[in-house]
């Protein structure tokens, strides 16, 4: 039984796990190139924000290698064309932005073009490696939250294969299992893309949790027959307010929560949080192709005629968010005020 990794770095190439084909079967890509990496992140070979921000750190210094000039300003320039192409592919998770971010920064404090290429690479690794620890120190501050709580519903995959390890409101169920806490985990398929279904179950499987699939529809009944204690997902933008956009269908399981009045966490490491924007109404909701609602493994379950709208993400009122888990510490509502102040300043655990 372990953990399953979703990204591989081994100082020379990137490797990734291909999520389109789980779970029957276990294959890793190469990613090469800048194009490699966008065709990954849009087709969701690679898939949960910070997972996608990893492979974008990756991808970017990765073509920056290649760039052919020894000019800073040359440079640049190609840098700054090729974040804002990679930043394009998905627009919901912030943490694809911060990522790329990030690396712009860096290049900035050095002089030269080898400099640069060289910090490019070890930014993304140091990204990397920071996501582990941020997911491991989410997986124990969701575990004493949690507390005796063992029935525990989730949505969509924010497990270790959409992070560097871990995962986020996964974290506290792969931790627990090494520390011996047996949780029963309820996964809500998550169509259209089966997210639930096909990733979050094995995943859990991977690592020994005992995890039982139901259909999004089934939520409501499933809380009250099962007697579900309480519910946790990830996240893929957090205003200032707390608002928080995650998979399409989180929405509906904050409500059911509210109602039965069982607690709502969101888990996320600090790069889920977008300080910039004031509430959820700012943030972008990504809307994807209609044979996504369809079709299903490319047979057609609708007329060819049908309309469809298809949100990939929906966005959570504060106010129906219990508390938010982050690698800094636990957030209590007022989120307003609290969120600032908590990821500004590191707090023990
Ligand atoms: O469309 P996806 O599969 O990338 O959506 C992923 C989610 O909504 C996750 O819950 C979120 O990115 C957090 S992953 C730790």
């Amino acid at each position: 039984m372990s953990i399953p990794l979703s990204i591989k770095w081994d100082g020379k190439q990137l490797v990734v796990l291909d999520q389109q084909k789980l779970p029957h079967e276990i294959v890793y890509i190469k990613l090469e190139a800048l194009k490699d990496v966008y065709e990954a992140i849009i087709t969701l070979k690679v898939r949960g924000a910070p997972a996608i921000g990893i492979t974008a750190a990756y991808g970017l210094a990765i073509e920056a290698q290649g760039y052919k000039t020894n000019s800073m300003i040359d440079f640049l320039a190609l840098l700054k064309k090729d974040a804002t192409y990679l930043g394009e592919s998905r627009p919901t998770a912030v943490n694809l932005v911060w990522a790329l971010d990030r690396l712009l920064t860096v290049v900035s404090l050095v002089d030269s073009v080898s400099d640069a290429k060289q910090i490019l690479i070890e930014e993304a690794i140091v990204i990397h490696k920071e996501d582990e620890e941020s997911c491991r120190n989410i997986g124990e501050f969701g575990l004493s939250l949690l507390g005796d709580k063992t029935k525990v519903m989730t949505i969509c995959n924010a497990g270790s294969i959409a992070t560097a390890k871990y995962g986020t409101a996964l974290a506290p169920f792969h931790l627990g299992k090494e520390l011996g806490k047996e949780f029963e985990v309820f996964a809500c398929e998550t169509r259209p893309l089966f997210q639930g279904g096909r990733l979050t179950v094995w995943e859990l499987q991977q690592s020994g949790v005992d995890v039982t699939l139901i259909t999004d529809s089934m939520a409501a009944h499933t809380i009250s027959a099962k007697g579900i204690e309480a519910i946790i997902v990830g996240a893929d933008r957090i205003a200032k307010n707390g608002d928080t956009a995650n998979k399409i269908g989180t929405l509906n399981l904050a409500i059911l929560a509210f109602v039965y009045g069982i607690p709502f966490y969101v888990a996320a490491p600090s790069s889920t949080f977008d300080l910039s924007i004031n509430n959820g109404v700012e943030i972008p909701i990504e809307e994807r192709k209609a044979e996504e609602i369809t079709h299903i493994n490319g047979k057609s379950i609708a007329l060819s005629n049908t309309k469809v709208f298809n949100p990939a993400f929906d966005v959570t009122p504060a106010k129906y968010i219990t508390a938010i888990i982050t690698e800094k510490g636990i957030i209590y509502p007022d989120y307003c005020d609290n969120i600032s102040a908590q990821l500004a300043n590191s707090i023990e655990k």
